[in-house]
């Protein structure tokens, strides 16, 4: 088949595996399957809806199989290379094989090492066509940053006044964001991480709750906190330490630091500061291969901030710019601008009065 004419139903897998809600799915990758029979009718779809529950393709399969069609006429398509070890859930590939389905179209090789699905279908016969289509890649760009870098798909947040400063008064954590730039950091930001990175200095200021509002649902979210000597502990009462039933606070210290006693909910992850800084890369892996996260978002002010751009170690930025100037002599100036020399501009919209943009890093390609 000519890929013009295999592309649709491509695409198509892709707007099944949209159907999974991402909190549900990662840090699995979303998937969509879809077989054709032999007059191109599509016999049976299916999306990969939660971790730990069945992939796409035995969906798309027992769908076909509850419409009577013959398996060893059908095509299968699917958005990601099928795997071929077996992890929370038997192998796809093996489930392929069985029922003999003779043609495998692809959209996006899996970049987790431990799958060559591609490989043992060809081996055993299948007739394997892999078409990599961007817009497959992109739907899973936390995954393949999860797995290309070893690390969290992280995204920075940050909110300035017109003349380009974070807070109006230093020392002080002026809401620089309207009503409405800060609902929309709640619905599309918060709302999708596994955790919100931030300083000591920066919850010692501010005093924020870093949990999700939503309209109609508060949601704890766990914390990562910087904090090279454990201080927020000497401060039970900030916000921060809400009771918790799910939800954690790590708090990032200097391994020769000494932290005697912990409240509920709160862990400590030591590791080696290097001048009084932590080193962010070793950060950022452990916060994946120790602690489960996926995907985060840094609420910092600018100083981390520039550390994590400066380290490449940003992977979208979201912008949110008042109309309203501060005044410089008194106020704390943002990250340097070059800082985004690498990046490309993928949205922007207006949030009440202010100017929201998203600038993406594109460190998945
Ligand atoms: N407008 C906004 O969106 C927004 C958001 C958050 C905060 N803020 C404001 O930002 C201000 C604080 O900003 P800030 O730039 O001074 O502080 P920050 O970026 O929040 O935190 C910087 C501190 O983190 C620690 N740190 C440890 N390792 C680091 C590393 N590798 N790189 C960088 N920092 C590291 C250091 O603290 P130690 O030296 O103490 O170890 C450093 O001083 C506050 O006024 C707050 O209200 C604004």
């Amino acid at each position: 088949m000519e890929d013009y004419l295999v592309n649709p139903w491509l695409l198509e897998t892709i707007a099944l595996a949209k159907q999974a809600d991402p909190n549900r799915v990662r840090p699995n990758p979303r998937v969509g399957a879809l077989l054709l029979n032999d007059l191109n009718q599509v016999v049976g779809s299916g999306f990969h809806p939660e971790v730990g529950q069945s992939h796409a393709e035995v969906f798309a399969i027992q769908e076909a199989m509850q419409n009577g069609a013959q398996l060893e006429r059908c095509r299968l398509f699917v958005s990601l290379e099928p795997c071929s070890h077996v992890g929370r859930t038997p192998a796809c590939c093996d489930l392929i094989l069985k029922h003999k389905i003779p043609e495998v179209w692809v959209a996006s090789k899996d970049p987790n090492p431990k799958v060559n699905g591609l490989e043992l279908l060809q081996k055993n016969g299948v007739a394997v066509h892999y078409t990599p289509l961007k817009e497959a890649i992109e739907l899973n760009k936390i995954f393949w940053v999860n797995q290309l870098h070893k690390r969290p798909y992280i995204q920075l947040k940050m909110a300035e006044s017109s003349n380009g400063f974070v807070t109006a008064k230093r020392g002080t954590g002026t809401p620089i964001s309207c009503f409405e730039s800060r609902q929309h950091a709640h619905q599309h930001l918060r709302h999708r991480v596994d955790a919100i990175l931030t300083s000591a200095k920066t919850v010692l200021i501010d005093n924020p709750v870093l949990n999700v509002r939503l309209e109609n649902e508060t949601r704890e979210l766990s914390v990562v906190v910087i904090d090279r000597e454990g201080s927020l502990l000497k401060h039970p009462y900030l916000r921060l330490f809400y009771p918790r039933s799910h939800s954690r606070i790590v708090l990032v210290t200097d391994r020769i630091t000494s932290v005697p006693e912990l409240p509920p909910a709160v862990e400590v992850l030591p590791l080696a500061f290097v001048n009084g800084l932590v080193p962010l890369t070793e950060l950022a892996q452990a916060l994946w291969t120790s602690f489960d996260m996926a995907a985060i978002l840094v609420e910092s002010g600018p100083e981390l901030a520039s550390s994590l751009l400066r380290d490449q170690l940003v992977d979208e930025v979201h912008l949110y710019q008042s109309p309203h100037d501060a005044l410089p002599s008194q106020a704390v100036p943002s990250f340097s601008k070059d800082l985004l020399d690498q990046s490309l501009m993928i949205s922007t919209e207006n949030c009440g009065e202010d100017l929201y943009q998203c600038f993406d890093f594109q460190h998945f390609n």
